[in-house]
This record gives structure tokens, C-alpha cells and sequence, in this order.
């Protein structure tokens, strides 16, 4: 069976106590049985990871390669700063979709920029913890259509 990563970054630890007016009350836990729930039903599962550290985040990248058929990625604010988070993804080869609970592009300025975005196969923001599972599916079709099977 595929094995995909959930990964999340920076302070997403918090999510239901943090800032709920932007990010909501669903918790990082909700969001991973989430996760678990819509690969089973495509067939997949999911590893779970969470980090603050910028360098954790790019050893479970490279820890991917060859365990993971691809990567469901929040970076959280790592998004905007982190060159070696992109060089990471770049290097490692595995299809990754970047995911925001925000929509970014609507916040403040620097939220515009994501590092991530150009080696994504695409992004996915503003619709809460729905992009996870939008995200999930994504990466299910892409895996599909990569091995010639369609998705449900
Ligand atoms: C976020 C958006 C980022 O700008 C922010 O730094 C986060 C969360 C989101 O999920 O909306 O930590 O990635």
C-alpha cells in the first residue's frame, strides 16, 4: 500500500488554541484522523509528522525518498523564508502538495511569497482543514496517472 506524509511546520502544534479567528478550532490531531480517513478510503495511508524546527522539516524530506509516495505539506511560515526547505523538495523528488488553512494570498504581503510553491505539484489554501483532504486527492490521482489507474 502507498504511504503518504502528512508534514506540518511551525506552530501548527497549536492549531485550536491559536489565533482561531484565522485558523479555526479544528486541532492538528482532528486534521491527521482526517488525513488517515480519506487515504484509506483511496487505498493509501499516512504517516503523520510534525515539527518546529527548520532542519527536522527538511530530514523528513529526504527521509521520503523511497518510504513515501508523495507529501502533504503545510510549512507554515517556513513557506515564506525557507530556500532550503524548497532546495529539500527539489532534491528529493517526491510529489509534494503545498497546503495552507489560510488563503494566503488574501493575508498580509509577505504571506504571498511561498518558496514552496514552484516545486509543488500545486497549492492548495483557504479552505481550512479541507485542503488536506483536497490535497490527498490530489496526490491520488497524480500517483494514479502516474501508474496508468484512475482515481475514485
Ligand atoms: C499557514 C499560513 C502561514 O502564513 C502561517 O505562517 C502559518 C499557517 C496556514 O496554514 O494558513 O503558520 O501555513
Amino acid at each position: 500500500m502507498s504511504k503518504l506524509l502528512i508534514l506540518n511546520g511551525p506552530n501548527l502544534n497549536l492549531l485550536g488554541t491559536r489565533q482561531p479567528e484565522v485558523y479555526g478550532r479544528v486541532t492538528l490531531d482532528d486534521i491527521n484522523a482526517l488525513c488517515a480517513k480519506e487515504a484509506s478510503r483511496l487505498g493509501l495511508s499516512v504517516d503523520c509528522l510534525q515539527s518546529n524546527h527548520e532542519g527536522a522539516l527538511i530530514d523528513a524530506v529526504h527521509a521520503a525518498r523511497g518510504q513515501h509516495a508523495g507529501i502533504v505539506l503545510n510549512a507554515g511560515a517556513y513557506t515564506h523564508t525557507s530556500v532550503a526547505l524548497m532546495d529539500a523538495i527539489a532534491s528529493a523528488a517526491v510529489p509534494l502538495v503545498e497546503v495552507h488553512l489560510s488563503n494566503i494570498h488574501a493575508r498580509e504581503a509577505f504571506r504571498h511569497k511561498s518558496y514552496i510553491a514552484p516545486v509543488a505539484l500545486g497549492q492548495i489554501c483557504g479552505f481550512g482543514a479541507t485542503g488536506y483532504i483536497l490535497a490527498i486527492q490530489a496526490l491520488a490521482a497524480h500517483l494514479a496517472a502516474q501508474s496508468g489507474k484512475a482515481s475514485t
